[in-house]
C-alpha cells in the first residue's frame, strides 16, 4: 500500500477508515465538502456535532461516519485566506497536523483529506498544497500511524496542481512521481 497518494474523486465515497472535514468552527455543517459529508452521513452527524460544541481553527474532532463508507469523519477547521500575513499557513499546517495525530491516537490506518480551506475560504490552491503536502510528508517520515493517507481532490485541475507540487518536492526519481 503507497503511504501517500494523490487521488480524484468524491470524499463522501471514499472507502477509507476515516475521511477529514473541511469544517467551520460551529461543526454545525455548511456547503462544500462540509455539506456533501453531512448530507451523506444523515441528521445523526449533525446530532453528534452539536453534542462538540463546536472546533478552533487548525484542531480536529473526530466522530462516526454513520452512513458514510468511512467509519470515522475527523473535523477540522481551516483557515480563512486574508492574504497570507495573519497566520493562514501555519493554521493549515496545524489542520493537517491535527487530524493526523487524532487518527494516530484513535489508531486509524488510512485517512483520506479534501483540499481543506481552498475553496469557500479562499486559500490560494499553490500556497495549501505546498503547506498541506510538507505536513503530511513530515507526519509520515516521523509515524508509522495512518499507514496510508491520501489527498482527494474533486477535480483533476485540483489534483494537477498537487501532483506538480508533490513532484517538485518529493519525487527524487522519476519512478516517485505521481
Ligand atoms: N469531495 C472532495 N472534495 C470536495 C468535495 C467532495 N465531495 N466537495 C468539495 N470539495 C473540495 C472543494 O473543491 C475544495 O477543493 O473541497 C475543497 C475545500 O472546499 P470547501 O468545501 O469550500 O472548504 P473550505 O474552503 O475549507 O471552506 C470551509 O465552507 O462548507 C463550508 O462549513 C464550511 O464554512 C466552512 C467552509
Amino acid at each position: 500500500m503507497k503511504r501517500f497518494d494523490i487521488v480524484v474523486g468524491d470524499i463522501t465515497c471514499s472507502d477509507a477508515e476515516a475521511i477529514v472535514n473541511a469544517a467551520n468552527t460551529s461543526l454545525l455543517g455548511g456547503s462544500g465538502v462540509d455539506g456533501a459529508i453531512h448530507r451523506a452521513a444523515s441528521q445523526s452527524l449533525l446530532e453528534e456535532c452539536r453534542a462538540l460544541g463546536g472546533c478552533e481553527t487548525g484542531k480536529a474532532k473526530l466522530t462516526k461516519g454513520y452512513r458514510l463508507p468511512a467509519k470515522y469523519v475527523i473535523h477540522t477547521p481551516g483557515p480563512i485566506w486574508q492574504g497570507g500575513g495573519l497566520g493562514e499557513p501555519a493554521l493549515l499546517a496545524s489542520c493537517y497536523r491535527s487530524c493526523l495525530s487524532l487518527a494516530a491516537a484513535s489508531g486509524i490506518e488510512t485517512v483520506d483529506f479534501p483540499s481543506i480551506s481552498t475553496g469557500i475560504y479562499g486559500y490560494p490552491l499553490p500556497q495549501a498544497a505546498t503547506v498541506a503536502l510538507r505536513a503530511i510528508m513530515d507526519w509520515l517520515s516521523e509515524h508509522e500511524l495512518p499507514r496510508r493517507v491520501r489527498m482527494v481532490c474533486h477535480t483533476e485541475a485540483v489534483a494537477t496542481i498537487y501532483r506538480q507540487t508533490w513532484n517538485l518536492w518529493y519525487a527524487g526519481e522519476k519512478a516517485d512521481r505521481i
